[in-house]
């Protein structure tokens, strides 16, 4: 590698800043939609569909009433006040995306180098002469422990991060919601009948993308095999060996499958919001209503 006269805080000649400011914009684009998103609380359900935008699911509202409490009368046991604003369920629900995806090894690094910039990229020191990630470093590079750069997750707060593996657990319960509400797009309001549009295919997509980035995680690929030191002598260590084997396929691809899936379920949560305003129309391929059998 070439040595730079003009740049004390690196050795490195090429574009290293370039990753680090796509992720920083990426990342900022996403948490700035996803936070307005949240406190909207309204454009996550479509008249005539069963389609719910994944932000808002499970819909806490629903939960509540099944188990025979009801927003509105609390509400009139509180005249003159509503708690639509404190009740934002996507408010209820974000923190699981939320801390499985912060606490990932990718994301981690992702925002270590592109955030906390600490340091912004490999071999590049805080003074790497870029105001951004100088600022970025002083701002928020302490978090990561002392002295402003990574010093591993053995003290607070970024010893959270081993929280982790037991956010895998949660993400599973994310995929059995993605799967109840991808299925539950192909019918009709009340399961009056079989509804095929536009929306249920993007859910599909959807679904398809996060489970391949949750069963590409580091965590689970230690619960497949990670922690044996030998796959020889029994059978069932043999199946876990071949599971192993194509958990690895995943997990190679993990950060791609980060990226598109965050981004997947980003759009459509736009798309179902469209939908609810009434400036997109969903496209339908096919429609049957059961008559008479309800
Ligand atoms: S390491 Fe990325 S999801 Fe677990």
């Amino acid at each position: 590698m070439a040595t730079s006269s003009v740049n004390p805080g690196t050795q490195r000649t090429d574009n290293w800043q370039l990753d680090s400011l796509i992720n920083f914009f990426a990342l900022a684009a996403f948490i700035i939609y996803a936070t307005i998103r949240a406190f909207e609380n309204n454009y996550f359900e479509v008249p005539g569909t069963q389609y719910i935008s994944p932000f808002y699911s499970p819909y806490i509202p629903h939960i509540l009433s099944a188990l025979g409490i009801h927003i509105k009368q609390l509400e009139q046991a509180l005249p003159g006040h509503s708690l639509s604003w404190i009740i934002s369920p996507a408010l209820f629900i974000l923190w699981a995306p939320a801390g499985f995806r912060a606490s990932c090894y990718f994301y981690r690094k992702t925002y270590y180098r592109s955030v906390f910039a600490a340091p912004a990229a490999c071999a590049v020191g805080p003074k790497n002469g870029n105001p951004l990630f100088a600022f970025l470093n002083n701002t928020f590079g302490n978090l990561l422990g002392k002295g402003s750069k990574y010093e591993g997750e053995r003290s607070l707060p970024m010893v959270f991060m081993n929280l982790h593996r037991y956010f895998f657990y949660v993400a599973l319960g994310l995929i059995a919601v993605h799967v109840i509400d991808t299925l539950t797009s192909f019918f009709l309001p009340g399961f009056s009948g079989i509804r095929l549009g536009f929306g249920s295919v993007l859910l599909v997509i959807d679904l398809v993308l996060l489970s391949a980035y949750v069963f590409g995680c580091h965590s689970w690929r230690h619960i497949l095999g990670g922690q044996l030191d030998c796959f020889s002598g029994c059978p069932i260590s043999e199946v876990r060996h071949h599971a192993y084997q194509r958990q690895g396929l995943l997990n190679a691809s993990h950060m791609q499958f980060a990226w598109i899936s965050m981004f997947w379920i980003a759009g459509v949560d736009f798309y179902i919001s469209q939908l609810s305003k009434g400036v997109w129309t969903d496209f339908v391929f096919y429609t049957h209503a059961w008559k008479g059998l309800f």
